[in-house]
């Protein structure tokens, strides 16, 4: 049997994906969290994951699905959202934009998982499957009422779940999980199946959160899909916080789903944030957003409006360390070859290259 004859389509899939392996797996494993700091790392659209110097690991929103894969269908389920929100009918061109970077069923130390609200780039069944296989703990599964009810009609036991609404704290080891109000409009209009939704008055706080973690290293903000409001100053006034995460993209027309560059940048001076992160833009095809935006208006916006935070631009899979890297304003991936010219090279000549 030839090599070529061994090749399947179900042996590509195993040995492509996910992606990333386990690299980003040992990576947060390997970490040691040093006093009085803590590392973040993006897991892709909203998802993050928090690990704490007591080795607390918290996974917020982490999701391991993907978009449209097919052109084939060419309308959306009557009472999505989008078709609820634009009134379009026609299927939204939202592919997936990032490769995985964590292998979910290699997940073996964690100490939550968190969900922000129910839609399904923000929950994922076999995340939620791999926890309750591989960690040995039992951990709990914290979200509003409707992402627990949707855990529990996944499988996830009941006596795992703890549902939070805004102004709730959850103790996770050395993590204080507050809830706070979500402004995520999107979510209003999200049914499980279609129903007129005028004249009625939805539940938000069944819907949909946002979260403050309180860690001996900072306090990390999570507005998910929140829109811009103005209560996000409310939360600034009442709380402390160093690095707010936000979801930034570009909307198509039809459509208020994620935050603009402006939206992001009063979201971070009305929390009084030290950091904010934009998130989210990297994932769909059809909302991706240019990054240097929120940088070119926050040069030209900071000295007028004497602003006391700074942007962050990440990658997916990156890791961001608080407070250390505070004033980085990029990331990048580690660039490697840090050992060059400690070993004899092997080239034809000296002047080769
Ligand atoms: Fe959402
Ligand atoms: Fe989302």
């Amino acid at each position: 049997m030839s090599k070529i004859d061994e090749i399947t389509k179900d042996s590509w899939l195993r040995a492509t994906f996910p992606e990333w392996g386990t690299w980003l797996n040992e990576e947060i494993e390997d970490e040691v969290v040093k006093p009085n700091t803590v590392a973040l790392w993006w897991i892709g659209c909203m998802g993050f994951w928090i690990k704490t110097e007591k080795s607390t690991n918290i996974a917020v929103d982490l999701w391991f699905g993907n978009g449209k894969r097919t052109t084939r269908n060419k309308y959306m389920v009557k009472g999505h959202q989008m078709a609820n929100m634009s009134g379009g009918r026609l299927v939204q061109p939202n592919r997936r934009n990032q490769p995985f970077v964590l292998d979910p069923f290699e997940v073996k130390q964690l100490d939550a998982v968190v969900a922000t609200h129910i839609h399904s780039d923000h929950m994922d069944i076999n995340f939620a499957a791999a926890v309750l296989k591989n960690v040995k703990e039992p951990i709990p599964f914290i979200g509003p009422k409707e992402s627990v009810e949707k855990w529990i009609g996944w499988g996830v036991p009941k006596e795992r779940c703890i549902i939070v609404k805004p102004g709730d704290t959850v103790k996770v080891k050395d993590v204080e999980i507050l809830a706070l109000d979500s402004f995520d409009r999107t979510v209003l209009v999200t049914q499980d199946s279609y129903a007129p939704l005028a004249g009625t008055i939805p539940n938000m706080d069944e819907k949909a959160v946002n979260y403050l973690f309180k860690t001996s290293g900072g306090n990390i903000y999570d507005a998910a899909d929140s829109h811009y409001s103005i209560s996000f100053g409310d939360h600034g006034k009442k709380h402390k916080i160093d690095v707010a995460f936000g979801a930034y993209g570009e909307n198509p027309v039809g459509i208020a789903d994620k935050q603009t560059s402006v939206d992001l940048l009063r979201m971070a001076e009305a929390l009084n944030t030290k950091v904010v992160i934009p998130l989210h833009y990297d994932i769909w095809t059809n909302f991706m957003a240019d990054t240097n935006e929120i940088l070119a208006l926050y040069d030209m916006r900071k000295y007028r409006l004497q602003y006391k935070f700074e942007p962050f631009i990440w990658e997916v899979g990156g890791k961001y360390v608080f407070p250390n890297d505070l004033g980085k304003r990029e990331f990048h991936h580690r660039r490697g070859f840090e050992d060059a010219f400690e070993n004899e090279q092997n080239i034809p000549f000296k002047s080769l290259l």
